[in-house]
C-alpha cells in the first residue's frame, strides 16, 4: 500500500460539506475581497495566538515582507535569520532592500541558535527572524533576551497553534514576538485552497500600518500615505480557513501522537536520529524530520516501496547561488550544512492509518538492517 508524504484528499473528504457551505456563503454574497469573512478569520487567529491584532494577507511570504515594511526596514539595514529554512524567510529580507545575516542553528532543534544571534548583532541590525521549523517554536525567550530592543519577527509559517512554555506561561506561536507571521499554504497544518497568510501583533500602531500596507498603503481608498502592496487575503480562502480552524487542534494532536509512535518505533536504529522534542515545546509537527546516515539511499529505498518522504531543505540559504554576493563560504554554518545533508521528513499527516504507519517503520528498519 503506497504511503504518500501528505494526503490532503483524506482530510478534504472528512470536512468537505462544512467547508463548501462556508465557501458558498461567500459566493452568494459576491463579496470576494477582504470583508466579513476575512475579519472573522482574523479574530479567530488572533484569539488562537493570544494576540491583540491579526491582519490577513496574500501569503506567508508577504506576511514577512509586510512585517519588515511596517518596521521601516530597508536599504542599509541588516536582518539576522537562520539559513536552514524555506527560502521566503531570507528572500523577503533581500526584497525589502536589506541584507540577510545568517547565523547557525541549534543542531538539536534545527532552530536558530540564540547564542549565534548574539555574536552577529551590529548597530545596523534592525530585526531578527527566528523560524519555528517543522512546527516547533524557536527558543523565543532566549531570542528576545539577546534581541533586547531589536524587533523580533517570528516566522511561524509552519507552527500555527504550537505552544512553548516561557517563564511558566504557555505561549502560542506568534505571541512572544514583536510580529508573528503565518502561512496558509495548502500543506500547512491549517492550509487553504490556495495561497494565504496572516500577521499577528500586540501593537496597535503596527496593526494599523500593516492593514494599510496590504492595500497599497492607503487607509482611505484612492488616497495613499505611503506605497504599499496588493496583498489582500481573499474571502473564499478566509472562509475555507475559518471552516477548517476548529479541526486544527485535533489534527495537530494526531500528528503529535504519530510522532510519539515513530519516536518509540524507530528508537535504537543505528544511523538514525529521531527528532529532539524540547520539553518546553508542544510542536504541531508540520513535518516529522529525522537525521539519517545514507539519507539519499534511504529515500530511494522508501520511494521504491511507495513511501513518500522529502528533504527540507537540501541546500542552506547561505550557499544558494542568489546569495553568493553575501560572501558566505561552504563550512561557515556547519550545523545547517550538516542538517541539510542528513534530514529526511517522513509521513506524519493525521489521517495516516496504523497500517500505513507500520509500513513506514518496517521499511526504515529493513533499510538499516542491511
Ligand atoms: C518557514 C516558512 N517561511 C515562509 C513561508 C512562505 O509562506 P507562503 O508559501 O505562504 O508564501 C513558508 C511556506 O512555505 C515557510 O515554510
Amino acid at each position: 500500500m503506497p504511503v504518500p508524504l501528505l494526503d490532503l484528499r483524506a482530510q478534504h473528504a472528512a470536512i468537505r460539506d462544512t467547508v463548501v457551505d462556508k465557501m458558498m456563503k461567500v459566493v452568494d454574497s459576491q463579496l470576494f475581497i477582504l470583508g466579513a469573512a476575512v475579519e472573522e478569520l482574523e479574530s479567530q487567529v488572533a484569539k488562537l495566538s493570544h494576540s491583540k491584532y491579526a491582519v490577513g494577507c496574500a501569503s506567508g511570504t508577504d506576511a514577512i515582507l509586510l512585517a519588515m515594511r511596517a518596521l521601516d526596514i530597508g536599504r542599509g539595514d541588516e536582518v539576522i535569520t537562520t539559513p536552514f529554512t524555506f527560502f521566503a524567510t531570507a528572500g523577503t529580507i533581500h526584497n525589502v532592500g536589506a541584507t540577510p545575516v545568517f547565523v547557525d542553528i541549534d543542531p538539536k532543534t534545527f532552530n536558530i541558535s540564540p547564542k549565534a544571534i548574539a555574536t552577529a548583532i551590529t548597530p545596523r541590525t534592525k530585526a531578527i527572524i527566528p523560524v519555528d521549523l517543522f512546527g516547533q517554536m524557536a527558543a523565543m525567550e532566549e531570542v528576545s533576551r539577546v534581541a533586547k530592543s531589536i524587533p523580533v519577527i517570528e516566522d511561524a509559517a509552519q507552527s500555527i497553534g504550537a505552544r512553548r512554555s516561557i517563564d511558566g506561561e504557555s505561549r502560542m506561536a506568534g505571541e512572544p514576538a514583536t510580529i508573528g507571521t503565518f502561512s496558509f499554504f495548502p500543506s500547512k497544518n491549517l492550509g487553504g485552497y490556495g495561497d494565504g497568510g496572516m500577521i499577528v501583533t500586540q501593537d496597535e500602531k503596527l496593526a494599523t500600518r500593516l492593514k494599510r500596507l496590504r492595500v497599497h498603503g492607503g487607509a482611505t481608498q484612492y488616497f495613499h500615505d505611503e506605497v504599499g502592496f496588493n496583498s489582500r487575503l481573499d474571502a473564499l480562502q478566509a472562509a475555507v480557513l475559518s471552516a477548517k480552524l476548529p479541526y486544527l487542534d485535533g489534527w495537530s494532536s494526531k500528528r503529535r501522537a504519530n510522532a510519539k509512535f515513530y519516536g518509540k518505533a524507530l528508537d535504537g536504529i543505528e544511523g538514525l536520529t529521531t527528532p529532539f522534542i524540547d520539553k518546553n515545546n508542544e510542536s504541531i509537527f508540520n513535518q516529522y524530520t529525522i537525521r539519517a546516515e545514507r539519507r539519499d539511499a534511504l529515500q530511494a529505498f522508501l520511494k521504491k516501496k511507495g513511501i513518500g518522504s522529502a528533504i527540507y531543505y537540501p541546500l542552506p540559504l547561505h550557499l544558494q547561488p542568489c546569495f553568493a554576493y553575501l560572501g558566505y563560504k561552504k563550512g561557515s554554518m556547519p550545523e545547517s550544512e550538516k542538517a541539510a545533508a542528513e534530514v529526511l521528513s517522513l509521513p506524519i499527516f493525521p489521517e495516516r492509518t496504523p497500517a500505513r504507519r507500520d509500513e513506514v517503520v518496517a521499511a526504515v528498519r529493513k533499510f538499516y538492517s542491511k
